[in-house]
């Protein structure tokens, strides 16, 4: 494998919860939103709107209306507190919604990832955070009108920030290629 910058910033990505309080500059959250921006959209439509949250009083009542939600099955309390509350340091979360129908899945998807490792390469870390996509703002009128344009849908949600205990390795991933 060649190892350069951008290697090494895709093989540093991780998910991650446990954000430090740290604040992401403007020029930093500029470089990530910017990533996204510049990922491939289907005929190049760009049908997306990027919703970077940073509002200290925004993130506080996604993680009210989080605690409300009623947990997944099979998932104990006692889990969910062990993987501690995301939003409660997480200085940054962005929502990647597109206009309904077309390739608005895929081209969100894919700006979340260039966003993800443009924040690695910045040490700063990201969590996609699924409860937020299907439940928690689609659900919540009043969040989805403050948060997601008009005839849009959210496809993904991250947390961004910088890392609070240490990262844990991933392990080698092997065994689900073939070359033909
Ligand atoms: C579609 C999707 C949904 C995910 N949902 C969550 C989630 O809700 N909460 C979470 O902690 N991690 C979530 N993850 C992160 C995965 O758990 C993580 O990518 C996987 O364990 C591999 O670890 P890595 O990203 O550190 O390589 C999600 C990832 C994807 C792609």
């Amino acid at each position: 494998m060649i190892e350069n910058e951008t290697m090494k910033s895709i093989l540093a990505r991780r998910s991650y919860k446990l954000f430090d309080s740290r604040p992401i500059s403007d020029e930093a959250l500029e470089t990530i939103v910017t990533a996204g921006l510049y990922a491939p959209t289907g005929m190049n439509r760009q049908p997306w709107h990027f919703t970077v949250i940073r509002s200290r009083e925004m993130l506080d009542k996604l993680a009210a209306a989080r605690k409300a939600m009623p947990l997944p099955p099979g998932i104990p309390p006692a889990a969910l507190k062990a993987m501690g509350d995301p939003m409660r340091n997480a200085p940054v979360m962005i929502l990647v919604s597109a206009k309904e129908g077309g390739t608005g899945f895929q081209d969100s998807c894919l700006a979340m990832e260039n966003m993800f490792i443009a924040a690695a390469s910045l040490g700063i870390m990201s969590g996609w955070d699924h409860a937020t996509v299907v439940d928690l703002v689609p659900n919540n009128p009043e969040l989805r009108a403050e948060l997601i344009p008009e005839g849009y849908i959210l496809h993904a949600a991250a947390f961004f920030g910088y890392p609070g205990p240490e990262v844990k390795d991933r392990g080698e991933r092997k065994g689900t290629v073939s070359y033909v």
